[in-house]
């Protein structure tokens, strides 16, 4: 009776929660406390744990999940997810709205209705719900397939992971895609930032690249410290759902309980969509977060249909992209900064402007070609704009507001960091010390960061003082920082130095495309490093490979062929490999999950005795791991198979005494490759 009683209280509870994430989360227009809506959580947690039988996959508790995933699986979506045309002219909307009439013979003077939308600065994802379930849910990718995000996206609170219809009059659809866009308001960004500047990570540029970042992590539970949000566009894939105009599809997603932008309207003609457009332009910084320009619709689905698609965008949508916003300010000094290959780039040092919502103090000048060709000096007045909203640039200078005083920025003939002389190679200028203290910064920097070998807390800051005080001279000397060197730092506890000990044991066994990207090769990034690691299979094999079996590879051309080459015939490279080698550093390919789990690991539990020849125990660990399966300390009756290495001990008798299966290197290879 009362688990009776409970069942009902827990199916009561959710529901009720849903309510409130609801009227809190999309509708901005909460009914109770916080504290009450915590106490409500609070039971329903104390009911579940009492009855886990009654747990349902939707229910409000089960948003973040428990453990991290290994990679991201991808999804084919079922209609492609295209990208839209775009324009900066009102003149060029003018001609949109009058091809339109062409295509579907209507007269000119005849008005088409548009649906006006804010163009959210974010991520587009993909939402499938399955008899009101939300079951799965995906980024763009190349159109066709995207990345499985679905873990991360349940953590999104305005994502309900169960539809229901607030007057619950319709039907719900039983297949039901919704398409929109994740971003971060601008509020949640600069705490990430500030919290990064703390910590001495690396920030990130803008909330766009926060919010697909956020996105793209493989721990959900960091996910859902990211304050995600949604902005719900359009319906995709659908069964059973008869719709006539946009403005009804809109319409239905907010009746589902999904955020629709409440700034969406429907105009009666091009003339008015352009007014509001406009309107729009001056009224940009005003929600708290960002918008790259409106998205004009044809409010007409039947319309729409006629109008169809090209291969790239449909014709039935365009975007009106806002102008970038500028500033006026005054170049205070011209500085040079070095690259992690020796690129040396001037920087402008502007007097702090308030540009697109953050104050601006530095702008990148590109070359010396290019300081040329604008003629920057010292002391100049400029017009500058965020280039994609990342780096501001310099756009031009207001030679009328020269007094004379402005000097010309001499290009250098030595490094700034270490007075080698410098090469001129094309536009760039390039320092070849390999020894240069700057470079070596730089590259450390990239070598811990999060697209390389992730090394939490090695950051810019505490690098900065590493390599000052010749602690670090090149990435390889990470792997011999001890405890004690650390302690002695400014701002490091004990606790912190210790922790760093561990993130650094720990990024030894990052996969081969990590530590290629890592190394710093030029004009190798992630995607070429995955390549390479994917080919070749090991450090050495890389190392020796030629510019031809190089170039012959899909993707790779005859400059990345030759980078990769130089980098390795170089002494000093050799050099800090053979030292990451011999510091523990696996410079192998590990097996990973991409093409699914093992079933022969998957869900099995392994204990490790004794030494391995081809791989660490933390290796063999990662492996197991990434195949789906367990790795424990000690053997017991539930153990599926103990792997003995060299001089295993006494665990192998006790496995022996529990008829538990026992594998070798070998027979453990054989089961991995199976
Ligand atoms: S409609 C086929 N509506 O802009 C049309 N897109 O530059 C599908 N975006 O990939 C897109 N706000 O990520 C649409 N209100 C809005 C949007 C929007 C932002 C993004 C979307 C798309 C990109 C195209």
């Amino acid at each position: 009776m009362t688990q009776l009683i409970n069942k009902k209280r827990i199916e009561q509870l959710q529901s009720l929660i849903r309510y409130h994430d609801r009227k809190y989360y999309v509708e901005n227009n909460p009914e109770i406390t916080d504290y009450e809506y915590d106490q409500l959580v609070k039971e329903l947690e104390h009911l579940e744990k009492l009855h886990p039988e009654f747990i349902a996959p939707d229910s409000p508790t089960r948003r973040v999940g428990e453990k991290p995933l290994t990679h991201f699986p991808t999804l084919e979506h079922k209609i492609p997810m295209l990208s839209i045309d775009n324009t900066y002219s009102e003149e060029e909307l003018r001609e949109f709205d009058r091809r339109i009439k062409r295509m579907a013979g209507i007269g000119n003077q005849q008005d088409i209705e548009y649906v006006v939308e804010l163009k959210i600065d974010g991520v587009a994802v993909s939402l499938f719900y399955e008899n009101g379930l939300f079951v799965k849910g995906a980024t763009r990718g190349d159109g066709f397939r995207g990345d499985d995000v679905t873990a991360n996206l349940k953590t999104v609170r305005q994502i309900p992971l169960k539809l229901e219809p607030l007057d619950g009059e319709r039907e719900i659809p039983p297949v039901f895609e919704i398409r929109g866009e994740i971003y971060m308001p601008n509020k949640a960004f600069q705490k990430l930032n500030e919290e990064k500047e703390e910590k001495g990570e690396p920030q990130f540029a803008n909330p766009r690249n926060a919010a697909a970042g956020s996105l793209k992590l493989l721990d959900p539970r960091i996910t859902a410290q990211r304050n995600l949000c949604l902005f719900a566009y359009s319906v995709g894939y659908r069964e059973g759902l008869e719709l006539m105009t946009h403005m009804q599809c809109l319409e239905y997603i907010q009746r589902f309980g999904l955020p629709v932008n409440p700034y969406n309207c429907l105009r009666k003609n091009i003339e008015e969509a352009i007014q509001y457009c406009n309107e729009w332009d001056m009224r940009r910084r005003e929600p708290d977060y960002m918008i790259d320009g409106m998205v004009i619709k044809v409010n007409s689905l039947t319309l729409q249909d006629r109008l169809g698609y090209t291969s790239k965008a449909p014709r039935w949508v365009i975007s009106y992209k806002f102008q970038p916003e500028q500033s006026v300010t005054k170049i205070e000094k011209i500085t040079l900064q070095v690259g992690k290959t020796g690129t040396i780039t001037p920087v402008a040092r502007l007097i702090p402007v308030l540009l697109a919502g953050t104050t601006v103090c530095r702008a990148t000048l590109h070359n010396f070609d290019e300081i040329r060709r604008k003629d920057i000096r010292i002391g100049d007045y400029v017009i500058v704009q965020k280039a994609g909203e990342i780096i501001p640039q310099v756009v031009h200078v207001l030679r009328e507001k020269r007094n004379g005083s402005e000097e010309v920025f001499h290009e250098p003939v030595n490094c700034p960091a270490c007075n080698n002389t410098v090469n001129r190679e094309g536009v760039y200028l390039r320092c070849h010390n390999p020894s240069c203290s700057a470079q070596a910064k730089r590259l450390i920097k990239f070598f811990a960061g999060r697209d390389a070998m992730d090394i939490e807390g090695l950051g810019p800051a505490l690098i900065e003082q590493l390599v000052d005080k010749g602690l670090l001279n090149d990435y390889a000397d990470i792997y011999i920082l001890k405890e004690e060197d650390l302690i002695q730092l400014e701002r490091m506890g004990k606790k912190s130095a210790s922790n760093l000990v561990y993130a650094v044991e720990e990024s030894k066994h990052r996969d081969l495309s990590r530590l290629i990207c890592a190394l710093g090769i030029q004009n190798v990034g992630s995607h070429t490093a995955e390549v390479l690691a994917e080919h070749f299979g090991s450090l050495d094999q890389l190392a020796c490979a030629t510019q031809n079996e190089l170039e012959s590879l899909y993707e790779i051309g005859p400059v990345v062929a030759k980078s990769i080459v130089t980098f390795f015939q170089s002494k000093h490279t050799q050099g800090i490999i053979e030292k990451l080698k011999a510091r523990g550093v696996n410079t192998r390919k590990l097996p990973t999950l991409r093409e699914g789990k093992n079933p022969k690991i998957s869900g099995k539990s392994f204990v490790i005795t004794g030494t391995l020849q081809k791989y660490s125990r933390k290796e063999a660990e990662e492996v197991i791991k990434n195949l789906g399966g367990r790795v424990l300390s000690g053997i017991s009756k539930k153990t599926d198979y103990l792997i003995a290495g060299e001089d295993p001990g006494s665990k192998l008798d006790r496995a022996k005494e529990l008829h538990i299966s026992i594998l070798n290197e070998e027979t453990f290879e054989a089961l991995i490759s199976s």
